[in-house]
């Protein structure tokens, strides 16, 4: 699995997300309790930028119709987010929190 360091780990505070590029693609990252996240960077239901939207404990509401995903698993909770959106592995090393999108 081919990691990218994406932020360090003290710049996303608990509750914070952020958008970040890995492997050419769009990935929201977010600090929910300490642990480090990275889902899709854009909703699957019409193209909304996730990070625009807002975090509430594990739920993400997209920005544009409110379409909601679980971000520990990527399912959607409310419609009109039907699809999925895709998680990603997330570590941290030497205090950098590295995703792979690979
Ligand atoms: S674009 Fe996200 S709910 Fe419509």
């Amino acid at each position: 699995m081919n990691y990218q360091s994406v932020a360090a780990a003290g710049d996303l505070a608990d509750g914070e997300m952020r958008a970040v590029r890995v492997g050419g693609k769009d990935v929201l990252l977010a600090n929910v309790a300490g642990e480090f996240y990275a889902v899709d960077g854009i909703c699957s239901h019409a193209l909304g930028y996730l990070d625009e939207g807002s975090l509430a404990g594990y739920t993400i509401h997209c920005p544009l119709h409110r379409g909601s995903f679980d971000i520990r698993t990527g399912a959607p909770l409310s419609a009109p987010a039907t699809v999925p959106i895709r998680c990603y592995p997330v570590k941290i090393e030497a205090a950098q929190v590295c995703v792979a999108t690979e």
